[in-house]
């Protein structure tokens, strides 16, 4: 129907232009018509353009169809079963997660940076609970404080994880896990001592 349409298309076109007074197809409104004449062509061509091998791309490739055996064999490492997600349904559980980082320089480094980012608003760069945030907010827990500092790294993962107590909320959408590690590791040698 469409390729019909397309062909049928161009003289009706030449007649409109044929009805039209030589003098209105001067200058801008001709370049107009003109232009038109070219949208028109190029709506026409989907048809065209779907006949093209690109199309069939994604279609004809090696796959697997429903109800069809044997489905082939799943790449190696197409889905990860490397490393834990570091699930915890609670901070209980949570408490018993083990730290996959050891606190060196590396990890302390990266957990700073990330600190700054994600925590001193709040929590202030000293650990203290005087961000600018924090000074306008509810006040926050004391980072250097034992109660925070003798707590599991589970624990405070799980807090970065799903929010405080109370109010901090949670930041699992915008900290990757590994990174919350990382702070964890900051949190408790930075601010030991302080
Ligand atoms: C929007 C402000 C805000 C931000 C940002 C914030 N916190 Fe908090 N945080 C609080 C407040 C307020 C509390 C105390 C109330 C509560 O526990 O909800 C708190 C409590 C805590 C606690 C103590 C929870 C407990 O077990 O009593 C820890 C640990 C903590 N925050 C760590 C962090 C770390 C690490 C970050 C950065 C990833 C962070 N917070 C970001 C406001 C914030």
């Amino acid at each position: 129907m469409k390729a019909e349409a397309a062909k049928t298309f161009k003289p009706a076109l030449g007649q409109v232009l044929e009805c039209l007074p030589p003098h209105i197809l001067s200058g801008g409104l001709k370049r107009g018509i003109t232009a038109i004449a070219c949208a028109l062509a190029i709506m026409s061509v989907p048809d065209n353009a779907a006949a093209m091998p690109w199309s069939w791309d994604l279609f004809n490739q090696p796959n697997h169809r429903a109800q069809k055996e044997p489905a082939p064999p799943q790449p190696e490492g197409a889905v990860t079963t490397a490393g834990k997600p570091y699930y915890a349904k609670d901070r209980d559980a949570a408490a018993r997660l083990k730290n996959p980082f050891p606190a060196d320089n590396t990890s302390v480094e990266r957990g700073k940076a990330r600190y700054a980012i994600f925590c001193a608003t709040c929590h202030g760069d000293g650990g203290k609970g005087d961000g600018l945030v924090g000074q306008k907010y509810v006040a926050p827990t004391d980072l250097t404080s034992d109660y925070v500092l003798a707590k599991p790294d589970g624990d405070i993962f799980f807090t970065i994880t799903n929010g405080g107590l109370a109010i901090m909320p949670g930041y699992a959408d915008s900290v990757p896990a590994d990174d919350r590690w990382h702070i964890v590791n900051y949190v408790k040698k930075e601010f030991k001592g302080k």
